[in-house]
């Protein structure tokens, strides 16, 4: 039988709350032909195993496996695109969710909305449930942020439980940016059209089992997604996150340097020792961040790191060299060597982004 509305719940160590999660589906959805997709990052407690063992006796429930990657996005973006039915919803798989609003959400499809979104910031809805008060505030600043882009249109947009007709998921899914937990905001600010939109609210329920795989490097994630939309993807998001990194070089190469210098190296080693020292630093923090969906692990970090330093110290031979021919020809220094330095960051860029990190 063709399926009415496919939810996709995206889920790392969730093994616990997946049998929760199909049983609650099976009552909030009875009447409904609905079908569960969880999209599971290989967890290692198991989850993929868990929804399978469900899928076995209940043919609604199925499971993508996804091996060397990592991110609730692109989940539920592989997870969308897996469904053939009419509507897509998303929820995630730890019950903090309100499922019952389900059938609310698709009935305001059904009567011409193209996005439903479970809203803890309309009246009736509630945000308990998130874990602290610093979270809160937190979560307050990305929504009046991401408020300001979107033109104050949604008034949850960093909720993760919504809905949508399954065409107008296939029409966006190209622009998506899909980096980091905000798929919703990401698929708002792609459509180039205005959505009609409604927000149904919900109550955020605290989490029972397992625990958030939000952190440090999540929130920075959204920071660099919403760059991105403000400058309307003419500068891949990448680029700036590995020019910041290069520019924090540049400060560990200054301050290893002054080190050196100061406990007698002269200035030729301090300078050498201080680029090198900031070379790895800046290999590592690319490689957590930057390309952090294709992070090197194990023996090919230390090939990465190498084919890093060759790449780099050509950049710099070229950086220097421009910044001499154009200091040759009267160009101020500032000017010289700020050219020297942009042709060089493009280098590094474009040649490691290709021979580095790979894209597998
Ligand atoms: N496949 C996959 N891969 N799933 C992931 C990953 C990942 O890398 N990271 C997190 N998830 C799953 C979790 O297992 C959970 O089911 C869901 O995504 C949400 O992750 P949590 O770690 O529980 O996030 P949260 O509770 O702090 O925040 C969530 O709720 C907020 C309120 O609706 C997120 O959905 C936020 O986007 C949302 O704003
Ligand atoms: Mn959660």
């Amino acid at each position: 039988m063709r399926s009415t509305l496919t939810v996709v719940v995206p889920c790392y160590n969730e093994r616990a709350n997946i049998a929760p999660m199909v049983a609650a589906l099976q009552a909030a959805l009875a009447g409904i032909a609905w079908e569960v997709v969880f999209v599971d990052d290989n967890s290692p407690d198991g989850t993929a195993d868990e929804a399978r063992r469900l899928a076995q006796s209940d043919s609604r429930v199925r499971c993508i496996r996804r091996v060397g990657r990592r991110g609730l996005s692109s989940a539920v973006i592989e997870g969308a695109l897996s469904s053939s039915a009419d509507y897509v919803a998303v929820i995630d798989g730890d019950m903090q969710h309100d499922e019952t609003r389900l059938p609310l959400m698709l009935e305001a499809l059904q009567g011409g909305a193209a996005l439903a979104i479970g809203s803890r910031h309309v009246a009736g809805g509630d945000n308990a449930g998130l874990s602290s008060p610093f979270r809160e505030k937190l979560s307050n600043l990305g929504i009046a942020v991401a408020k300001k882009l979107t033109g104050a249109e949604v008034n949850d947009p960093m909720s993760g439980f919504f809905m949508l007709r399954r065409d107008l998921f296939e029409s966006l899914a190209g622009r998506l940016n899909g980096q980091g937990f905000k798929i919703l905001l990401d698929l708002v600010l792609a459509s180039p059209t205005r959505l009609k939109i409604v927000e149904i609210p919900y109550k955020f329920r605290p989490r029972t089992a397992g625990e958030s795989k939000l952190d440090a490097l999540v929130m920075l994630q959204f920071a660099g997604l919403l760059v991105d939309k403000a400058l309307r993807g003419t500068v891949p998001l990448r680029f700036i996150s590995f020019a910041l990194v290069g520019a924090f070089g540049v400060l560990i190469n200054i301050a290893v340097l002054e080190a050196a210098r100061s406990v007698g190296v002269g200035f030729g080693l301090a300078q050498t020792i201080g680029t090198f020292v900031a070379m790895i630093a800046n290999f590592e923090l690319n490689n957590q961040l930057t390309y952090r969906t294709q992070r090197l692990k194990g023996p090919k970090i230390w090939r990465g790191l190498l084919l890093f330093v060759l790449v780099c110290s050509l950049g710099a031979i070229a950086n220097i060299g421009i910044a001499n021919a154009l200091y040759a020809q009267d160009a101020s220094s500032i000017m010289a060597g700020a050219a020297g330095a942009a042709v060089g960051v493009v280098w590094n860029y474009a040649v490691s982004a290709t021979l580095v990190w790979r894209s597998r």
